[in-house]
C-alpha cells in the first residue's frame, strides 16, 4: 500500500508541473517562450553563480506570480576596465539545475552577440544619483547595468521584477528607470540573505579564502554595530559613519561607509524608516558591499 502511495504522489507532482523548464539562448526563442506564458510573470535577472540570495528572489517570484523567468547573463558593459569580468564565476549547469528545482518556467542564457549591436543607443544613469557611492567608485557601471536591465525587461515584459536590497543603489536606479520610461513592470525589493555568521551572500564571495571570509564579516559587523547605536538613541549621521569606519579598519581598504536617506541624499540626522547605511570595502582582491535599511 505504502509503495503505491509513494508512486501515486510522485505521479501527481509530475502531472501538476505545468511544463518542463525551457532554457533559451536567443532573443527570438525568449520572445516565443514569453508569448506562451499565461497569467502574471515574475522575472529575476541575474549574472548566475546562483546562491541562496538569488534563490530567495526566485522563490518570491514563484509565490507571487503564475510563471517565473530567470535570466543568467554576465553583462560585460557593467564591468569597468580592469574589473573581474573574466574571473566572474560561471556555473551554468548548476544554475540550470537550481532553477529547475525551484520551478522556474524559462531560463534565458544569451550570448553577448544576442544582446548587443555595434554603436548602440544607450540608457544613462542619472547625473547625480547615478554617480555617487557605487557610481563614483565604478563610473559607467550603472549605465551598463541599466542598459541590460532595460533590454531584459523589454524582452521579458514581466508583471513584476525582483531585485535584492543587497545592491541598494541598483534597486533605486532600476525603480527610477521604470518610472522614467513608463515601463509596465512593478519592481519588487527583496531582503538581503546572509550566511549564519552575517556575511551577505554574493557570487563574489567565491573569491574569498577562509581567512578573508572571517575579515569580510567586518562589513556586516560595522552595519550591526551602527544599527545598535541608532537603536540606543544616536541620531548623528557622522558619528554613525565613524562607528562603521572603525570596524571596517579590519578590511584592506575602505571605499565608503555612509548614512543616506532612502533617495540616496546626504543626511545629517538619522531618520528611522528613511535611512540606509551603506558600506563598501576590499578584502584581499575582492570588493564587497553591504547595507542595512534603518
Ligand atoms: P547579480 O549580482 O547576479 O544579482 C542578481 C540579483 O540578486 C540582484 O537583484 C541582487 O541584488 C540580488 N542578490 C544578490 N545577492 C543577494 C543577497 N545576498 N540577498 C538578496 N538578494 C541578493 O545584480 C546583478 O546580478 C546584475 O547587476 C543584474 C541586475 C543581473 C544586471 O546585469
Amino acid at each position: 500500500m505504502r509503495i503505491w502511495d509513494t508512486i501515486a504522489k510522485k505521479f501527481a507532482t509530475f502531472v501538476e508541473r505545468k511544463d518542463f523548464m525551457k532554457v533559451v539562448t536567443t532573443t527570438d526563442a525568449l520572445r516565443k517562450a514569453r508569448a506562451s506564458l499565461d497569467g502574471s510573470v515574475g522575472f529575476v535577472p541575474t549574472m548566475g553563480a546562483l546562491h541562496a540570495g538569488h534563490l530567495s528572489l526566485i522563490r518570491r517570484a514563484a509565490e507571487e506570480n503564475d510563471c517565473v523567468v530567470v535570466s543568467i547573463f554576465v553583462n560585460p558593459t557593467q564591468f569597468l576596465e580592469g574589473e573581474d569580468l573574466d574571473a566572474y564565476p560561471r556555473r551554468e549547469e548548476a544554475d540550470i539545475a537550481i532553477c529547475d528545482k525551484a520551478g522556474v518556467d524559462v531560463v534565458f542564457m544569451p550570448t553577448i552577440a544576442q544582446m548587443y549591436e555595434a554603436d548602440e543607443l544607450a540608457v544613462s544613469a542619472p547625473a547625480k544619483r547615478g554617480y555617487i557611492l557605487e557610481g563614483a567608485k565604478r563610473p559607467g557601471h550603472f549605465d551598463g547595468m541599466l542598459q541590460i536591465v532595460m533590454k531584459l525587461l523589454n524582452l521579458t515584459k514581466p508583471t513584476r521584477a525582483y531585485f535584492g536590497k543587497k545592491d541598494a543603489q541598483q534597486l533605486a536606479l532600476v525603480t527610477q528607470m521604470v518610472r522614467t520610461y513608463f515601463l509596465d513592470t512593478q519592481i519588487v525589493p527583496c531582503d538581503i540573505v546572509r550566511d549564519e555568521k552575517g556575511l551577505a551572500l554574493s557570487s563574489r564571495n567565491a573569491y574569498l579564502n577562509e581567512e578573508e571570509k572571517e575579515r569580510a564579516l567586518a562589513l556586516s559587523r560595522a552595519l550591526r554595530l551602527a544599527s545598535e547605536r541608532i537603536v540606543s538613541g544616536e541620531r548623528n549621521a557622522r558619528r554613525i559613519e565613524a562607528v562603521m569606519y572603525e570596524v571596517l579598519e579590519e578590511t584592506d581598504k575602505i571605499e565608503y561607509a555612509v548614512a543616506v536617506d532612502r533617495d540616496f541624499r546626504a543626511i545629517e540626522e538619522i531618520e528611522i524608516g528613511n535611512t540606509i547605511l551603506l558600506v563598501a570595502a576590499w578584502v584581499g582582491k575582492t570588493r564587497l558591499i553591504d547595507n542595512v535599511w534603518v
